[in-house]
């Protein structure tokens, strides 16, 4: 997939720096990224990665963080409120969208078609355009209600994609941990990357 933009929402579930990876891997290839961050989204940048992740710095946080190759791409923050937003409506070009972090507020929202923000209108617009939605949810344990709005989403046609990054690649740091869902998340909206290793039948590599 090329020359289209890709939504992402960040919400207030723990997880910030899947988000952040997400969108810097995403910009590396050339990607017009359309971001709208939640309020608890907000809090969440600058509680787990400090205030110089805050939205209005995203960019050159990103370039310091993840090398200045995210310049390739671009990006737009939207504000949450803004139901006039390009991403709100089905007759704007977006191929396609991922919630990274998705908090069960946010999950619920979704699965119910309530279009409470701009997050929530956008992924129904995902949805009912029949296009990539992508959800990364993180609770653990998770209520019945919860497990419910998943089932909702994925038979809506979401592909829900659990914050939960797998071992087997033998990491070594949280950038590692961060790079296999980021990965996992770019594969899902139709990106090659080579964030993680492929699979080559044992544990360790060839
Ligand atoms: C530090 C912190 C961590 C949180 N972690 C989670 C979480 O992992 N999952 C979740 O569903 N909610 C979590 N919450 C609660 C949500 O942020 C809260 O339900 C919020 O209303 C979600 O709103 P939003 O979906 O509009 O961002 C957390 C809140 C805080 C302050």
């Amino acid at each position: 997939m090329s020359g289209d933009s890709v939504a992402i929402a960040v919400t207030g579930a723990s997880g910030a720096l899947y988000a952040t990876r997400t969108v810097a891997a995403l910009l590396t290839r050339g990607v017009h990224v359309e971001l709208v961050v939640s309020d608890y989204g907000r809090r969440l940048l600058r509680d787990e990665l400090g205030d110089e992740a805050a939205v209005e710095n995203l960019m050159p946080y990103l370039a310091g963080r993840f090398g200045g190759g995210v310049g390739a791409g671009t990006i737009v923050v939207h504000s949450n409120r803004d139901m006039g937003a390009t991403i709100a409506s089905g007759s704007h070009g977006c191929s396609g969208m991922a919630i990274v972090p998705c908090s069960m507020k946010t999950l619920a929202g979704v699965a119910h078609g309530l279009s409470r923000s701009l997050v929530e209108r956008a992924a129904d617009v995902m949805l009912k355009e029949r296009r990539r939605l992508v959800i990364v949810p993180r609770e653990t344990p998770m209520s019945l209600p919860q497990l419910r709005n998943m089932v909702l989403c994925a038979e809506a046609g979401a592909m829900i994609l659990p914050a939960m990054p797998a071992f087997y690649q033998l990491p070594k740091t949280l950038d590692d941990l961060a790079d296999f869902m980021a990965g996992k998340i770019l594969s899902a909206l139709g990106f090659d990357h080579d964030l993680y290793p492929p699979w080559t039948g044992r544990v360790g590599g060839p």
